[in-house]
């Protein structure tokens, strides 16, 4: 485990009710949230739409915790400003949505210019060697542990590889890097996760499918 840091988890307002979405996010924030997780799907990198900028900078306006925004789209770079302006605090996108090592150089390069913290995902059957090299140049390393596009999947343990690989590469490295986990985080998966090395937590359904967040958040922290 990261040693010396806290899990941190991230509800994501994919699985919230959307018809509230003020007071959903009000609610999480105050069950002890540390981030919001804003998933943004463009129909074309994954089968689904969700949102855009728009509902990120409302989401922004109702919480004081830093927004997690999660760009599952085909033109990442097209969006850095629109998503910063927004509100973001860490912009992941991912690394098979831009050819690999030089996009990711290039994009992370453009949301840091912004001040904003750069992220990249990989999902389940790609490799973290599309990013690892430009690990000192990104602040977040998002391993999916289900295939972009849904909430309420199921976790894939062999992903935990990644995870492990991570950590021991950021120790080595002397980096103190921060490794997310997205997809079918539970109060079981989340014990392997943080024992691979993550040291935050994306939780969805897990969170908003229960009446008390509260609960659900102390359990994803371990
Ligand atoms: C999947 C999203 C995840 C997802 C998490 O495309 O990136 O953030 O909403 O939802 P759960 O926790 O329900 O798997
Ligand atoms: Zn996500």
């Amino acid at each position: 485990m990261k040693t010396g840091t806290e899990v941190r988890v991230a509800p994501s307002i994919l699985s919230a009710d959307f018809r509230y979405l003020e007071r959903e996010v009000k609610a999480a924030q105050d069950a002890g949230a540390d981030l919001i997780h804003c998933d943004v799907m463009d129909g074309c990198f994954v089968p689904n739409i969700s949102f855009g900028p728009m509902a990120v900078a409302a989401v922004k306006r109702c919480v004081a915790v830093p927004l997690d925004v999660h760009l599952m789209v085909v033109d990442p770079a097209g969006y850095v400003d629109a998503f910063c302006d927004a509100g973001a605090d860490i912009l992941s996108f991912h690394a098979e949505a831009v050819g690999g090592l030089d996009g990711v150089r290039a994009v992370a390069a453009r949301i840091r210019a912004r001040g904003v913290r750069a992220g990249v995902a990989v999902n389940p059957d790609k490799p973290i060697s599309l990013f690892t090299e430009a690990l000192p140049e990104i602040d977040m390393a998002v391993v999916m542990s289900v295939y972009a596009g849904f909430g309420g999947q199921k976790f894939i343990p062999d992903v935990l590889e990644k995870v492990r690989a991570l950590r021991q590469m950021s120790i080595e490295k002397g980096m103190d890097i921060d490794i997310e986990v997205d997809g079918g985080v539970n109060e079981e998966t989340a014990k392997a996760c943080i024992e691979a090395g993550a040291n935050v937590l994306v939780a969805g359904s897990y969170v908003f499918g229960n009446s008390d967040y509260r609960d659900r958040i102390q359990k994803v922290r371990g």
